[in-house]
């Protein structure tokens, strides 16, 4: 097998910076995962891990050029493996492999200052108060009612207010089907059931016009969103949603941390979703842009009462399983206070 495409390989570590960076591993995605394991050689390779290296602790370090770099390097990563191809593609290349560790773990380690671990300590032991515990911390979190959805989303946005949000929700709405499928592996008894059945409801319980990701992608076609677009318009921190989402949903070693993020995600959606239909009805959109988001008003309250009762509860016997849960839930929380406090911003800044 040869390579059909002139390969870009790093030349040395100075002239490397984010972009540069970014630029070139992209251009690796679509080489054969062993022609690529060849052609870069020990020192190439070792330029570009230095380079995630460096772009990781500026991103660690507050710069938000790199911070954006960095998340969208791992969102198309992960597109590796959460697409089906249209053509080659260098998924399982072990070179790209070592600079998704790199980026995950960064990623996880930048959210892990924002979590509270004397609070994780404090969580009860008994199931039923885990619960209520974790409940109220959601309840007490700035993400909890956010402002952008109470107030901003429900009296004041206009029609490309709703179109820049529904971009920005795609990497998680978008795809809420597979990550089901993904955290799913590996479960048993009462929980596989429960992911099964919400699972199931996702699939529109078998109708395809009912399949909720086509639901969703009903929102595009009202504001004629492409898939060329979505990219570009992703701000870092709705990239990182989306990634954080992935990383915690594919990895058996973190399904208590899924288990908490997807909870908090079911749980948290149908209050927002009330603010967007308001929304909607108030503009006069089209009906059928906004089925999805009156459908999981009521639908997410039962799936949250699901998991709740029938993934958190049973789990919440070992204590690893409710530190990871409630880790996971304040991922989410921490994630989604930020995500929306910068989309208050940039409202408010429009206005
Ligand atoms: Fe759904
Ligand atoms: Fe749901």
């Amino acid at each position: 097998m040869s390579v059909s495409v002139e390969l870009a390989l790093p030349r040395c570590a100075d002239a490397l910076n984010p972009r540069a960076l970014v630029e070139i591993i992209s251009s690796w995605l679509h080489i054969p995962a062993t022609e690529l394991d060849l052609t870069v050689n020990a020192d190439q390779r070792r330029i570009v891990i230095e380079a995630v290296r460096t772009m990781n602790e500026l991103a660690g370090g507050g710069d938000s050029a790199a911070f954006h770099q960095q998340q969208l390097l791992l969102s198309r990563l992960y597109g590796l493996v959460l697409r089906l191809p249209q053509a080659v593609t260098a998924e399982g290349s072990v070179v790209l492999h070592e600079v998704v560790r790199l980026l995950e773990e960064a990623t996880l380690a930048r959210e892990d200052h924002g979590v509270d671990t004397v609070l994780l300590d404090e969580a009860p032991a008994d199931p039923k108060d885990y619960l209520s515990w974790l409940k109220n911390l959601a309840r007490r979190h700035p993400a909890y009612k956010h402002p952008y959805y109470a107030e901003f989303i429900r009296d004041r946005a206009g029609r490309e207010d709703l179109r820049t949000y529904v971009i920005q929700e795609s990497v998680v709405d978008g795809r809420f089907d597979d990550l089901l499928a993904m955290m799913q592996v590996g479960t048993t008894d009462d929980a596989k059931l429960e992911i099964a059945r919400n699972y199931w409801d996702e699939m529109g319980n078998g109708d395809a016009d009912q399949v909720h990701t086509h639901l969703f992608n009903q929102i595009f076609q009202v504001f004629d969103i492409g898939a060329d677009e979505l990219e570009d318009a992703l701000t870092a921190e709705a990239l990182l949603s989306g990634n954080l989402a992935v990383m915690l949903c594919r990895y058996r070693r973190l399904y208590p941390e899924a288990v908490g993020f997807l909870g908090m995600t079911e749980w948290f959606a149908p209050d927002r979703f009330v603010q967007v239909v308001h929304a909607w009805e108030r503009l006069g959109l089209p009906d059928v842009g906004i089925v999805y988001h009156r459908l999981h008003i009521t639908v997410d309250s039962l799936h949250a009462a699901g998991w709740f009762h029938n993934v958190i509860i049973p789990a919440a016997e070992s204590p690893a399983m409710r530190r990871g849960i409630a880790r996971g839930a304040l991922l989410r929380l921490n994630s989604s206070a930020r995500y929306l406090d910068e989309r208050l911003a940039e409202a408010r800044s429009r206005s």
